[in-house]
């Protein structure tokens, strides 16, 4: 079962998936790897650790398309090459058209810094802390065309702090990403 991993920038939650598959029971039980690694940014550091692990990487630059349905179509093209059972979004930071979505519907998880449905889109931690949340966290969700929506399929939580600044809650939501997304992975694999 082939995974294609999607991103923009440091890849952590990449590498947590890529290390769950390549070293985790479940992984070998479904014969699940991570077949390649995709990112619309060349110097996206995420690609430096797939590359160490072995595992096919890719570069597909949205400006050196016209439009975003050009970008999309030919990254479906690059992800079908891998023949994928499932598609991970990972830090990957440009929205997909609907034509992407639907092609790929029913196997594209997408991982969000908030809980859900609370602070869709940009700047999650900022606006829970703005907001006097007392729980922030993440959220694994599959991708359906509307923006951060789509059936949950896992979540965790984590206090705010008194002294959080935006950047303290993202690292401390970031390790709970790292926890529950190869497991929302392995759990979707499995029930394929
Ligand atoms: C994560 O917080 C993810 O939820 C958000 O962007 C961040 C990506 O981090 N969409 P990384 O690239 O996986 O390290």
């Amino acid at each position: 079962k082939n995974i294609v991993i999607l991103i923009s920038g440091g890849g952590s939650n990449m590498a947590a998936i890529v290390r769950a598959a390549q070293q985790q029971e479940w992984a070998r039980r479904l014969d699940a790897r991570v077949a390649a690694v995709i990112s619309n940014k060349a110097d996206a550091q995420g690609l430096v650790f797939a590359r160490e692990h072995g595992i096919a990487t890719a570069v597909l630059n949205h400006k050196d398309f016209d439009s975003r349905e050009a970008f999309d179509a030919a990254l479906a093209q690059q992800i079908d090459s891998h023949e994928p059972a499932l598609v991970v979004l990972a830090g990957f930071m440009r929205i997909l058209t609907p034509g992407f979505v639907n092609h790929f519907a029913g196997r594209l998880l997408n991982i969000h810094p908030s809980l859900l449905p609370a602070f869709p889109g940009l700047h999650t931690h900022q606006r829970a802390i703005e907001a006097g949340c007392k729980f922030a966290g993440a959220t694994v969700h599959q991708v359906t065309a509307e923006l951060d929506v789509g059936p949950i399929l896992d979540q965790a939580v984590v206090p705010v702090l008194p002294e959080d600044t935006p950047q303290t809650l993202a690292a401390r939501v970031l390790t709970q990403e790292h926890i529950i997304y190869p497991r929302a992975v392995a759990h979707f694999l499995r029930h394929l």
